[in-house]
């Protein structure tokens, strides 16, 4: 029987499977895919290949590369019951529970029911890296009115997205920010949602459940919502003038405040994602059209590192993520399903992975109840 001296909060430090997928070394701020580090893919590469890298362990060929390319540009339309199904989504939900739900019914109209297939499996992963962001900007557009416009096959993965958000091309600038904000964000280790995944995965469950499932956890405001909470914070704040005084206010309210977009199970350096999208939100912004919002991103986290920074805590992914997708004119509650439309690459390479040699999750617990109670019938209850 486990004990308290077992028992690690939160499973810190416990290695919860072996993966070659990625790695991360928190006191250096190194994060590779496959060997390949983060930076540098968002630079170079494109998020489909970026996918294939995770899922198959290598970079493509040139011709594996066009095939998958076709592949997926082939599997983004949705059934047009499922248009229905979103169109009837009530439109004050909200984006990540719209795209949960959304997932869960693609697998009815797509079914996978074993995963010993393959070929299935593989026709699965290509159509939900395909249709997550179908089914994103689905929502985004039917919740104010607009009509869900069909995939345009001659785009990308990323300008066909910003595409059917907007109804019109990205500018080629603009197309290279989702591009490596979708890089950036594809696979981090065992995470939450990871975790999830490989839990879900592991009773065999369909792909689409599984990858449900790592929606749900990720939808949470200490995993891929903390994005949206940190453009609501800079915005609360107002400027960057008032930093220090809404931060005080907040510590003297509540010393164990937690300021959103800082601090990392992993990292105790700056998160070399959020180095990367800062670089992008520079390149992004003149200096004389610096949004109030970027602006005091920059003053929070200047202050924030003389009050956490002893302590190992910086900004993670999520501090700069929101401020470069605001500039783009996404809504603020589609920041975390973009996160998903990025993160199912590397919930599918898990997956994948999982499946050689699976075993069913099953850990343990401190058992912390009463044992031998008696039964009292309800009648003799008060
Ligand atoms: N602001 C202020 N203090 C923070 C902090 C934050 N964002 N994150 C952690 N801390 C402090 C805690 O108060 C705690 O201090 P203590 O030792 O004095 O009690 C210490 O750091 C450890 O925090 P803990 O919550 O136990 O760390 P964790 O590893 O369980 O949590 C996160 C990691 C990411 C959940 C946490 O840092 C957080 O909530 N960050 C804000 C949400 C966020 O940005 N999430 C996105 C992650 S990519």
């Amino acid at each position: 029987m486990s004990t308290d001296a077992d028992y690690k909060p939160g499973l810190e430090d416990v290695p919860a499977a072996k993966s070659a997928v990625s790695f991360l070394d928190g006191k250096k701020a190194v994060l590779e895919y496959r060997g390949i580090p983060v930076e540098v893919l968002a630079k170079e590469s494109s998020f489909e290949e970026v996918s294939w890298l995770l899922i198959k362990g290598a970079l493509p060929t040139q011709k594996e590369l066009a095939d998958f390319d076709r592949e997926l540009r082939q599997r983004r339309s949705i059934h047009f019951r499922l248009k229905d199904i979103i169109r009837n989504m009530p439109g004050d939900g909200h984006p990540m529970d719209a795209l949960h739900a959304a997932v869960a019914s693609l697998g009815m109209f797509y079914p996978c029911h074993t995963v010993t297939n393959p070929a299935k499996n593989w026709d699965a992963t290509v159509r939900l890296i395909a249709a997550m962001p179908t089914l994103v900007a689905a929502f985004a557009r039917t919740r104010r009115g607009d009509e869900i416009l069909d995939p345009r096959p001659d785009l990308d993965h990323a300008g066909n997205f910003y595409y059917l958000l907007f109804g019109k091309e990205p500018t080629p600038a603009i197309r290279k920010v989702l591009d490596a904000c979708l890089i950036l964000h594809a696979e981090h280790t065992m995470n939450a949602s990871t975790f999830t995944a490989r839990v879900t995965g592991s009773t065999l469950a369909n792909p689409y459940q599984t990858i449900a499932s790592a929606i749900g956890s990720l939808s949470g405001p200490l995993h891929g919502g903390a994005n949206e909470e940190a453009l609501r914070q800079f915005e609360e704040i107002g400027g960057p003038e008032k930093v220090k005084a809404w931060l005080d206010a907040k510590l003297a309210a509540n010393p164990k405040y937690k300021v959103m977009g800082i601090g990392h199970r992993v990292y105790k350096v700056k998160d070399a994602r959020a180095t990367v999208l800062q670089e992008i939100a520079e390149h992004m912004f003149a200096e004389s059209s610096r949004p109030v919002g970027y602006e005091t991103a920059l003053e929070l986290e200047r202050v924030c590192a003389g009050i956490y920074g002893p302590k190992g805590i910086y900004p993670n992914v999520d501090f700069y993520s929101g401020v470069v997708y605001s500039a783009i004119g996404i809504p603020t509650d589609v920041f975390t399903p973009i996160f998903a439309i990025a993160r199912v690459a590397g919930w599918l390479a898990h997956w994948t992975e999982q499946l050689v040699g699976n075993r069913i999750f099953r850990p343990e617990q401190v058992f912390t109840g009463k044992n031998d109670q008696k039964y009292v019938p309800l009648d003799q209850r008060p």
